[in-house]
């Protein structure tokens, strides 16, 4: 791969955890793997003290996250540089800026820059402002990114607006807002095998397909992130972005080319054809729910209402399952079924489409779709891999029929290594490549979805909020969303092929 610019990726408020826990060691990987460019510097500003060699010592030489320091470890650490800022406003980026032009002039960096917002979302719309007003959002010489993590807004209003602001000052090309699930090999592998085998496409429609059930489960609860989480909840933290986006991947068009726009496009025109869930259809369609105390495995799990900064009475859900429809002509009539939550038996994250029976029943009495049958299961994380489920010959007399499984792991795959999200999406991101970031249009769309529901919840207080034992499937009425005679979710195990037996948890 050929390299990019030379460059400065400037994090801004890199004395929090995620510099240390995921950007540092993506960026290790991409050095040792040779794929940054030779002039390449790590500039990190933040309101804790630090000079770049103690900042060097906590993000790489004492920084548990980076494994294997074996290779060029010393090497890696002269490319990274810190400035202190006593606050974030405009005067403090006037500091950020004189450093970072000495280095780009001591690093001949062109005056390429990332700057990449790790700070609180409350400063999501001012510290760009301030870049601006010291010009560093000026593409005359050399080019300017912006990356910004989610929360993108809060909901669709404030989702609209944080984008209205940001395009006061910068292009929407020079804006990449993340979405790690985008990152991940096996979500983009959705998009290839859809569209890289001429047997799926065909049959990829309703009418072939029953429904579509995605899952995103947790089995950790909220951990320290409880201040952050209590304001927001599963549908603002995993629904609105990522699984919203698996839902586009699964369910969207053939793009006309695997560029950027192309395939950004085709997203926006599903998340589109997303049918509202009006108010008096939330009960119905959207079951919530909030983790409880229970013993796991003989140790106490608390409950989330006793998590470290969670309201004692907080109704935020920490699990939410959706029933909804896309209107269009691929999908008239297919309902697609999604969950998430917090403390679930596993961390599993998969999507299953279930075939619809075959017209004329030769074999068996089967003619109904069962939670046996004709599944294409796309299996993101963890054991990666896809798993077709299909009917066969049980040997001897008769014609009886049982259903067996054809799998694929990842992890057979030789000499192929699974890279972490944020190292793909970093690379891409230098090499200004947005295809697997966010455009602000399909962020406005997602929340489009999300919001009435959230205004639903706001406005009718009744709304049920089940409570569920921690280490369980979430609440037992989640079941009942599914349409047809016995069926229900799919409950999966750590291991893909390992359901409906024995399952390690
Ligand atoms: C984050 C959410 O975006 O995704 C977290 O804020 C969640 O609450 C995490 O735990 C899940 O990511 P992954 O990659 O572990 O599935």
């Amino acid at each position: 791969m050929s390299k990019s610019d030379n460059l400065a990726l400037v994090i801004v408020g890199a004395s929090g955890d995620l510099t240390a826990r995921k950007l540092i060691p993506a960026l290790y990987n991409l050095h040792i793997k040779n794929l940054l460019p030779s002039g390449f510097i790590v500039f990190g500003v933040g309101r804790s003290e630090y000079s770049d060699d103690s900042f060097r010592h906590r993000v790489v030489f004492e920084n548990e996250n980076l494994k294997d320091k074996e290779g060029d470890v010393q090497s890696f650490a002269d490319r990274i540089f810190y400035e202190s800022i006593e606050d974030y406003e405009k005067d403090s980026f006037g500091t950020v800026k004189d450093k970072l032009m000495s280095l780009n002039e001591a690093h001949e960096l062109h005056e390429n820059f990332i700057f990449y917002l790790s700070t609180p979302p409350s400063l999501y719309m001012t510290v760009p402002e301030h870049l601006a007003a010291h010009g560093l959002n000026d593409e005359s010489n050399g080019w300017k990114r912006l990356v910004i993590e989610k929360p993108f807004g809060y909901d669709l209003e404030s989702g609209r607006k944080l984008n209205e602001q940001l395009l006061k000052n910068y292009k929407e090309e020079q804006l990449y807002r993340i979405d790690h699930y985008l990152g991940k090999e096996t979500v983009q592998n959705v998009l290839v095998t859809r569209f890289s085998n001429g047997i799926f496409e065909p049959i990829w429609n309703r009418n072939y397909i029953n429904h579509v059930e995605i899952t995103a489960s947790e089995s950790i609860g909220v951990e320290d992130r409880g201040g952050y989480y209590d304001n927001s909840g599963a549908l603002r933290d995993m629904v609105q972005n990522h699984l919203l986006q698996l839902v586009a991947l699964t369910a969207m068009e053939p793009p006309i080319s695997a560029d950027a726009d192309s395939i950004r496009n085709e997203k926006v025109k599903l998340f589109k054809s997303l049918r509202p869930i009006k108010p008096e259809q939330v009960a119905e369609q959207v079951i919530r729910g909030q983790y409880l105390e229970a013993t796991i495995k003989g140790e106490k799990a608390k409950s989330y209402r006793e998590e470290k900064g969670v309201d004692r009475e907080s109704r935020t859900e920490t699990y939410l399952a959706l029933k909804f429809f896309i209107d269009n002509w691929r999908w008239a009539g297919v309902p697609f079924y999604i969950r998430t939550g917090k403390r679930l038996p596993t961390r599993v994250t998969e999507i299953v489409l279930y075939f619809k029976p075959t017209p004329h029943h030769l074999f068996s009495k089967l003619n109904e779709v069962s939670s046996e049958a004709n599944q294409l299961v796309i299996r993101i994380q963890p054991n990666e891999g896809i798993l077709l489920k299909f009917g066969m010959k049980v040997p001897g007399a008769g014609f009886n029929v049982k259903y067996v499984n054809m799998d694929f792991h990842y992890a057979d795959l030789e000499g192929e290594e699974v890279p972490d999200a944020y190292e793909r999406l970093l690379l891409d991101c230098i090499n200004g490549d947005p295809t697997l970031y966010s455009r602000g249009d399909a962020v406005n769309a997602a929340w489009e979805f999300v919001s009435p529901i959230l205004k639903a919840w706001e406005n009718d207080k009744d709304l049920p909020l089940y409570g569920y034992p921690s280490g369980t499937w979430g609440p037992e009425v989640a079941d009942d969303l599914i349409e047809g005679k016995d069926l229900t979710w799919r409950y999966p195990c750590k291991n893909l092929t390992n359901d409906g037996g024995f399952c390690e948890l």
